[in-house]
């Protein structure tokens, strides 16, 4: 059985789908034993304390720098005995030490089919504001490893979701949320674990 991290910073509707799944008997091969947030007050950080899973806050802007902050992450991993980590809606940038650590190790859900739409300043709604602002009719989800690269990563899993005349922001990460990432993040969470316990 894996030990499991997921990072958050928000809401946490990633890591609740990943619970949820796991509450169900879906990942026999792994199970979230520490919630990681960049930041105090996240409903996240609720949902970890409703499902009875350890939490911690740790954030970049309490280190002096890059290296500090992964190192604080690093040893926090190792105290926990973390075999697997997921980025559900985590902020922060994750150093190369963080990296190398977790090679293969390091999921991370992005709300748009990459290669679009991705990258640098790319997160949460400004994803869907970019994809509407250029018109596209389909967007989607994707799920990809972890690299030096930022959104770079191979990529484990996509799903496409349409567009619709008159979406939002607000309504088109709300569709892709519910018809994309809330299926491919656990799905994929639970084939890495299978992978790895084998
Ligand atoms: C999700 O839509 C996730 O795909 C996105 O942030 C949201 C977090 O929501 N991640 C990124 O944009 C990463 N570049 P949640 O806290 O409700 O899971």
């Amino acid at each position: 059985m894996l030990n499991v991290a997921v990072l958050v910073s928000g809401g946490g509707t990633n890591l609740q789908a990943i619970l949820d799944s796991e509450a169900k008997g879906g990942n026999p091969h792994g199970k979230v034993t520490l919630v990681i947030s960049s930041k105090e007050g996240v409903y996240a950080l609720e949902r970890a304390k409703n499902a009875g899973v350890k939490s911690e806050v740790i954030s970049r802007k309490s280190f002096a720098n890059q290296q500090d902050f992964d190192e604080k992450l690093l040893n926090t991993f190792k105290e926990n005995k973390i075999d697997v980590v997921v980025l559900a809606g985590f902020l922060s940038i994750l150093g190369e030490s963080v990296i190398k650590a977790y090679p293969n190790r390091i999921l991370n859900i992005h709300p748009s089919l990459i290669p679009s739409f991705c990258g640098a300043g790319y997160y949460g709604l400004k994803v869907h504001e970019a994809a509407l602002k250029k018109g596209v009719k389909v967007t989607g989800a994707t799920v990809h490893f972890v690299n030096e690269i930022c959104d770079g990563g191979a990529i484990i899993a996509q799903k496409a979701v349409e567009v619709l005349d008159g979406d939002t922001p607000e309504s088109l990460q709300k569709r892709v949320m519910e018809q994309a990432e809330w299926e491919l993040l656990p799905a994929a969470l639970v084939d890495i674990c299978k992978q790895l316990d084998c």
